[in-house]
């Protein structure tokens, strides 16, 4: 065949090739194949030696010539498949500005961290200071500084997991009292929210694990007046106008006189509801004066010093507060019931 001929075949099939080429690599094999080290075009340079020395230098210059071509072409082709690609991609990646925006889901503080935040931001008002410990509390802070000795009946009411015989899990945030004498000068103005632990089954009303709050004030001429008019601000302050306390009787290790604490039932506001049990009051905390003993066991002098202190049943307020029946409901984490909470 005439190297003419070769050419232009070989033009002919370059162009049928490239049209169908879809992307850059079909379009760079086809180069490769055709204008590369190896390729065809090149192939008919090396075959110039079989022809005559007459003819050689027209058959180059039409091979050379063809090359400049061939390239021109296919960076034609190139700059045509780049402009489909981008055109392409413009089409696949437009944004439709009107739909509807994919909001990400906003978990809700639970119920217990809410009142507990409230009743913190409510000490916080009237000047106490807010301290947290352990959970895995030594014996000696829970019981003994307590003023429950081993072997002291009052330890039935609060079993609890022992780690070992000296390391409980702590049966309430009494420790905390003991903790703050200890470690500060009065006047002291404390309150110790956190999680505490008792040996009890699971139902409605009893968890082995539940939320406290103490509260402790040392200093001197403190007297159960003080106690009074603390509670009756807190308890106004979280249920609303008109809820008020009254004090009963009772007994704790740890303070002397003890009371426990009702407030005005917020749902019927003292007439007598159901969930009073037709009373006017709910049961919801302890609480008292330090019990001098206590105060000396953790170095502070009872002549000088009187105290107040108080132990609030989170859950209890929680439950009050947003109507909640079964106290299971407060710890089974499920969103449905912790979504209402926003
Ligand atoms: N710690 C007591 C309880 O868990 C409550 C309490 C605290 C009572 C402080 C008096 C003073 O039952």
């Amino acid at each position: 065949m005439e190297i003419k001929e070769m050419i232009s075949d070989l033009r002919t099939r370059m162009q049928s090739e490239m049209a169908s080429a879809e992307n850059k690599q079909a379009l760079e094999d086809i180069r490769v194949r055709m204008l590369g080290k190896k390729g065809e075009l090149t192939a008919m340079l090396r075959s110039l030696g079989q022809l005559s020395p007459e003819e050689r230098p027209a058959a180059g210059q039409l091979i050379n010539e063809a090359r400049e071509r061939f390239t021109g072409m296919i960076e034609q082709r190139s700059a045509e498949l780049k402009a489909l690609e981008r055109a392409a991609a413009l089409k696949s990646e437009t944004i439709d500005v009107t739909q509807p925006a994919q909001m990400p889901e906003i978990g809700s503080k639970h119920p217990i961290h809410r009142v507990m935040d409230e009743m913190v931001e409510c000490f916080m008002g009237m000047g106490f200071e807010v301290l947290e410990g352990p959970e895995v509390e030594l014996d000696h802070y829970n019981f003994e500084l307590m003023n429950i000795p081993k072997n002291h009946p009052a330890r039935d009411a609060q079993d609890t997991f022992y780690v070992d015989d000296n390391i409980v899990l702590r049966t309430h945030t009494s420790p905390m009292q003991a903790r703050a004498m200890l470690s500060r000068k009065p006047p002291i103005r404390v309150i110790c929210p956190g999680r505490v632990y008792r040996a009890d089954e699971v139902d409605a009303t009893h968890s082995p694990v539940f939320h406290q709050m103490e509260g402790l004030v040392v200093d001197k001429d403190v007297n159960m007046a003080d106690l009074r008019g603390t509670l009756n601000a807190f308890a106004e302050k979280i249920y609303g106008k008109g809820i008020t306390t009254r004090f009963r009787p009772s007994f704790f290790p740890f303070t002397e006189p003890s009371t426990e604490v009702d407030l005005t039932c917020s749902n019927c506001h003292g007439a007598g509801c159901r969930i009073c049990k037709g009373t006017g009051w709910i049961e919801v905390l302890g609480g008292g004066m330090v019990n001098p003993k206590v105060l000396e066991m953790c170095g502070i002098d009872s002549s000088v010093y009187s105290g107040f202190a108080f132990g609030i049943g989170l859950e209890r307020i929680a439950m009050l507060r947003y109507g909640i029946k079964d106290m299971r409901l407060l710890y089974e984490g499920d969103v449905r019931f912790l979504g209402q909470f926003r």
